[in-house]
């Protein structure tokens, strides 16, 4: 088929160059065109695990192209993806001005009964206003505006749109659905399911989603907060709940708190239109506030138990929301930082990917290229991101370039035992030192191999 797609973020670049792997002709538009320049020579303006190789290969078969025309890349699609952003608002509504205007600016050049599909999250009613917007401005109403939420996780999109827990279409008349199952026909022959709903469920369905998976998320940072009073170790509480397949393994790793452009944005919205709608949300209202207390709450903690309240050095390691992205947009070191800041702690920070994007963010640090430099002279060394490189950190090699002796391992990366070894006091999430110390006795036989500081058990109580 041939697809448009328009908005060339995370997004529309992963459904772009994948549905162009699936023998589709894909023509993507971006309001911006130094990245639409940039996108042609096959670099890209964000770090996607395997999608700049895909990019590459996708438009050297040329069944991809950007075009710095919208009216060129829409006018002989049968299907258009809108893939703008929808940024939030300080009132926690989402900014809906760039859908509105993409869809505006696609109006007039579509051809007659091409299919719109807004991939963005939009708040429930959307793709009406929008199919209204296009008739008006058409002055017919033979365009048809379907909702087909994105699922893709950041550092994952590429396998989470080819191989998806399931395809949710939000159509409202038959062949609109039908053509969209056409479509996503590769995927759904290797047994996916295809879920066809109203564009109204379908855009419910999104926000739902993500609130829910929010949701788990802090609930086992709560936990872990209560492991940490009672002497407990949320990595096995979580193990043990997970094993029930009613609630799962997944999203029930504690950490310094949900960030992204996605969840964060997404609970406000929906929290909001449950106000709106006379269905508050309570949970996720209080997810809200839990989630950006806790912030603050784990920078007192650094504070604290680091004896910085009058300045010092902290190294911060992990800028970007997660691993194996160079997003930053609410992530944890966003918050933190600033708070540390505030207490007259000098950061000196380190990412493997994101620098550059927190450096527009956030002002004086000390941007490090290597986190054994940005160790140096530190009191603390603070863990905020999970990335792979942190987890081969040579602890000894960490232990002697630091002038002090704290590891918050905000993502329990480290076994505690080992930690200690190397003369490090350990502070992670839900693991007080003296269950560290149980598991370090089943492990070595029965026998201590070494004692954590003592001081470590009382940190969390601060
Ligand atoms: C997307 C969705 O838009 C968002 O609703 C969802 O919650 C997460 O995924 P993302 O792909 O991360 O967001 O957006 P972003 O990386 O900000 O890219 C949006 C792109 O749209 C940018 O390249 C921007 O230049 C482009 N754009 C924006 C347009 O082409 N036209 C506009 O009018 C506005
Ligand atoms: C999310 C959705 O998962 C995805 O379906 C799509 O709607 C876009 O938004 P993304 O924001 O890329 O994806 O990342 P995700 O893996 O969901 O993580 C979001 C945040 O939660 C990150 O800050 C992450 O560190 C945190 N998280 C995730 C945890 O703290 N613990 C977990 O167990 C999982």
């Amino acid at each position: 088929m041939k697809i448009a797609v328009i908005g060339a973020g995370y997004v529309g670049l992963t459904t772009a160059v994948c549905l162009a792997q699936q023998d589709n002709a894909v023509r993507v538009y971006d309001i911006d065109s130094s990245r639409l320049e940039k996108l042609a020579t096959g670099k890209l303006p964000i770090f996607e695990p395997g999608l700049e190789k895909a990019t590459r290969s996708a438009l050297m078969r040329g069944a991809l192209k950007f075009s710095s025309s919208v009216e060129e890349c829409v006018r002989s699609a049968d299907i258009v993806f809108l893939t703008v952003g929808t940024p939030p608002l300080a009132d926690g509504q989402i900014d809906l001005s760039f859908i509105r205007s993409a869809a505006r600016q696609i109006a007039l050049p579509l051809k007659p009964a091409t299919v719109v599909v807004i991939k963005s999250t939009v708040t429930a009613g959307t793709c009406r206003k929008i199919a209204d917007l296009i008739a008006r401005k058409r002055k017919a109403a033979d365009i048809t505006v379907a909702s087909n939420p994105e699922f893709l996780r950041e550092g994952s999109a590429m396998a989470d749109f080819l191989n998806p827990d399931r395809i949710v279409v939000g159509a409202d008349d038959p062949r609109t659905a039908a053509i969209l199952a056409k479509l996503y026909r590769p995927i759904t022959l290797r047994g996916v399911r295809l879920l066809s709903t109203s564009t109204r469920n379908a855009e419910l369905i999104k926000y739902a989603a993500n609130a829910f998976l929010a949701l788990k998320i802090g609930f086992i940072n709560d936990v872990a907060e209560l492991c940490e009073h009672m002497d407990g170790d949320i990595a096995e509480v979580a193990e043990g709940i997970g094993l029930d397949k009613r609630i799962g393994h997944s999203f029930l790793a504690p950490g310094p708190g949900f960030g992204g452009s996605c969840f964060p944005k997404d609970t406000r919205a929906f929290a909001m239109t449950g106000r709106q709608n006379g269905a508050p949300q309570r949970l996720i209202e209080t997810l809200i506030a839990q989630n950006d207390e806790r912030k603050a709450r784990l920078a007192s903690r650094i504070l604290n138990a680091g004896s910085l309240s009058g300045g010092g050095k902290v190294a911060v390691l992990g800028l970007a929301f997660k691993a194996n992205t160079d997003d930053v947009r609410e992530s944890p070191a966003l918050a933190i930082i600033p708070h540390l800041q505030k207490a007259g702690v000098r950061v000196r920070a380190h990412d493997p990917k994101a620098i550059a994007n927190a450096r527009d963010l956030l002002s004086d640090v000390d941007w490090l290229d290597c986190p054994y430099e940005a160790a140096r002279g530190a009191q603390a060394v603070v863990i905020l991101t999970e990335w792979d490189d942190y987890r081969c950190l040579q602890l000894r090699r960490l232990a002697r370039l630091m002038s002090g002796s704290t590891l918050f391992d905000f993502r329990n990366l480290f076994d505690p035992a080992e930690v200690a070894e190397h003369g490090l006091r350990y502070v992670g999430i839900g693991r007080p030192a003296a269950a560290s110390r149980r598991r370090l006795k089943s492990r070595a036989g029965g026998h201590m191999v070494a004692p954590l500081d003592k001081s470590a058990a009382a940190i969390w109580q601060s």
